[in-house]
């Protein structure tokens, strides 16, 4: 007897990623047809600000030419070939000097892959091979941070600092420890009282978790724990990488030396999937030494090193280093976060958390979370022509793309601000503009970071 909900037609094949598909099947897709600049157009020809970056990754912006032609150049001489053993592509082999030209870690090696999750995985199994090779073995312990995200392979899930990514599927990775986000003394004290740590994984500024900047000295204390504790320390720039931070890498900005650093999107765009871990050149160093690590180190992917995916992402930096695209996020920062901080002043909205990059969240109190209200916010904001999404705490996700500019930054601050008052939103509190630092200089942004990180920062728990 066939089953009557099996039978029941499904509204689309796609099963999307992160959806309720429940409600996806039922209320139908929003299909993008085609972008351009900081713009995106639906099949019905509405056109909205990419208020994300797609997934936080289109920094160049939309439609570009010269990134579409250079992925045809290079699939019409060779679309890709293995990277396995000794075997490369030119693309490959320049975009590995380039990213160790321009990482700021020292004699880098660079083991590329498919994406963010991909460079997460690699760098588990790395830094416990590390490990095993100078014969620490028992040093299998990976430390990583409430509200962290990294991917959705086991190893990252395992590592999820976001419950809610965590829960439902069966047994994760024990040999995890989670600290809290934003204590350098919680992971001074576990560093000092065991010895299986192999690394610390740490995204210099939180994304999905809800973009929480360091407060005050947090990774200038971590860094240096473990340093001392002999931890490596492994900075996952998946979103911060390649200028989102206000700085080429978050690592650059904030002085971190990582042993290990871990990009995707923004390599590329989003144009073309690719990852890459780059490793500092001492922690590659027993497994480019003879003999050192016995036979091989067996791990890669298919399209680790992808030949037309390292020609977009050469393509790419050109674009970011021709028009000067970091210099732009460090002045666009400032223009951000004066957009959005008078947000702070509506009822609903707990906290606005901008000021580093073009990263930023907008936060609803705990009622206005439990009343739909950021569901109402995010359908007002299509309803006004801005595309953008709710994280899985609830904060509305600001990250466009870096050439965005400053007209429509301000047009993304009245959006928000109207789309909150059309969810019931109203102004509680004066103007927040008295409170805070004069946020459109460098000054008055660092100012604003350490009074906002450490006065207003949310709980533990948070
Ligand atoms: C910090 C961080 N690490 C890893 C990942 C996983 O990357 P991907 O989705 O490309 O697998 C993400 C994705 O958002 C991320 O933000």
């Amino acid at each position: 007897m066939e089953d009557a909900r099996a039978a029941r037609e499904p509204g689309t094949r796609l099963w999307h990623p992160f959806a309720d598909m429940a409600a996806v099947s039922t209320v139908g897709e929003m299909v993008i047809d085609r972008g351009e600049g900081a713009y995106v157009v639906d099949e019905q020809g509405r056109r909205y600000l990419d208020a994300s970056a797609g997934l936080w990754y289109c920094n160049v912006g939309h439609g570009r030419e010269a990134l579409a032609d250079a992925a045809a150049a290079q699939m019409r001489r060779l679309a890709s070939y293995s990277a396995f053993g000794d075997l490369a592509t030119r693309p490959a082999l320049d975009l590995a000097e380039r990213l160790a030209a321009m990482a700021p870690l020292h004699d880098a090696r660079v083991f590329l892959t498919s994406g963010g999750s991909d460079s997460v995985d690699t760098a588990v199994k790395l830094v416990r091979r590390y490990w095993a090779e100078l014969g620490q073995s028992e040093r299998t312990v990976i430390v990583t941070r409430e509200h962290a995200y990294h991917g959705m392979h086991l190893a990252g899930t395992s590592l999820a600092g976001i419950e809610a990514n965590r829960a439902g599927h069966g047994d994760l990775d024990p040999a995890v420890v989670q600290v809290p986000w934003d204590d350098a003394d919680a992971l001074e004290s576990l560093l000092s009282s065991r010895s299986d740590i192999a690394a610390f994984f740490c995204e210099p500024i939180i994304g999905a978790g809800g973009v929480y900047a360091p407060p005050g000295d947090y990774l200038a204390r971590v860094r240096e724990t473990c340093r001392s504790h002999g931890v490596l320390f492994v900075a996952d720039e998946v979103i911060s990488g390649y200028g989102r931070a206000g700085a080429m890498f978050a690592s650059e900005r904030w002085a971190l030396d990582p042993d290990v650093m871990l990009t995707a999107k923004g390599i590329t765009s989003g144009y073309i999937p690719l990852g890459a871990v780059i490793v500092a050149g001492r922690v590659a160093e027993p497994f480019w030494t003879p003999g050192a690590v016995p036979v091989m180190w067996r791990h890669g992917y298919t399209y680790s090193a992808h030949a037309t995916a390292c020609a977009v992402a050469l393509a790419n930096l050109d674009i970011v280093e021709e028009e000067s695209l970091v210099a732009r996020v460090d002045r666009l920062q400032h223009q951000l976060a004066a957009a959005l901080l008078p947000l702070a002043a509506y009822d609903v909205v707990s906290e606005v958390r901008a000021g580093v990059g073009l990263l930023a969240a907008v936060d609803y109190s705990t009622e206005a979370k439990s009343t739909g209200v950021p569901a109402r916010v995010l359908a007002g904001l299509r309803e006004r022509g801005v595309l953008t999404r709710n994280l899985a705490s609830g904060a509305l996700q600001v990250s466009p793309p870096f050439v965005i500019d400053d007209a429509d930054i301000d047009l993304l601050g009245r959006a928000i601000a109207d789309a909150l008052v059309a969810a019931g939103a109203t102004k509680a509190r004066a103007s927040s503009s008295g409170l805070l630092p004069d946020i459109t200089s460098d000054e008055g942004v660092d100012a604003y970071d350490d009074r906002h990180y450490l006065e207003q920062r949310p709980p533990h728990h948070g």
